[in-house]
């Protein structure tokens, strides 16, 4: 952990105590991707936040410098049983590596850190406290095909890819489908 920065989980029923933080972190970090891609403006990440923020297992993290100023987070949530989450994964796999019970993988949904935060350990410090002490077998996330760099950086924190995936949902990105075995 670096020096200096606190983390705190939250969970579902902070979500709307939360939202005015995490729109604000997301528009800057974002601001630039979304003068560009629809996919990345605030609108489109808000209905993403709020749907991912409403179901009983959503949890997040926040990371804190001084004890209140908002470094960066990341939240998930399990996948509920027969979640579409894996719709449209090419090449086709085995129907049991996708099947969802609803306990057996948690979908880490976003990760982010403020420019002055990154390359200080902060990132994975979030991602570890996300995960940890999870119930589930695995978790999942999708990393978008444009940026190698962020992929490569999941591999080197463990994550395996999958297959390809884009989302059905408008202007979304081609991604790398990829999992985490958890502890
Ligand atoms: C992903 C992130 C949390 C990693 O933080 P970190 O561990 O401190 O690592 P870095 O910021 O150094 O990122 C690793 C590399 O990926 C690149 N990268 C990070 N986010 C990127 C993005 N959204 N698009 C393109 N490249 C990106 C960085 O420029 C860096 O490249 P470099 O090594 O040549 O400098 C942080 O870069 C971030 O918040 N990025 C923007 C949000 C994001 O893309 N989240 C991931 C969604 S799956």
């Amino acid at each position: 952990m670096p020096t200096g920065i606190t983390i705190q989980h939250y969970t579902h029923h902070h979500a709307a105590e939360l939202r005015p933080l995490l729109l604000e972190v997301y528009a800057e970090i974002y601001a630039d991707a979304a003068k560009t891609d629809p996919f990345a403006t605030v609108e489109r990440f808000a209905q993403g936040l709020d749907g991912w923020s409403r179901r009983p297992g959503w949890t997040c993290v926040v990371g804190y410098a001084h004890g209140h100023q908002a470094v960066g987070y990341a939240y998930g949530a399990p996948l509920p049983a027969g979640a579409p989450w894996w719709g449209g994964l090419r090449p086709e796999v085995s129907p049991d590596v996708i099947e969802e019970t609803g306990t057996r993988t948690y979908a880490l949904s976003e990760l982010m850190v403020r420019v002055p935060w990154r390359k200080t350990g902060t990132a994975k410090a979030l991602h570890d406290a996300l995960l940890d002490n999870r119930p589930e077998e695995r978790a999942t996330l999708l990393v978008d095909q444009e940026h190698p760099k962020v992929h490569q950086l999941y591999q080197n924190w463990g994550w395996t890819t999958l297959g390809d995936l884009r989302p059905r949902i408008e202007h979304a990105p081609l991604f790398h489908a990829m999992l985490l075995p958890l502890a």
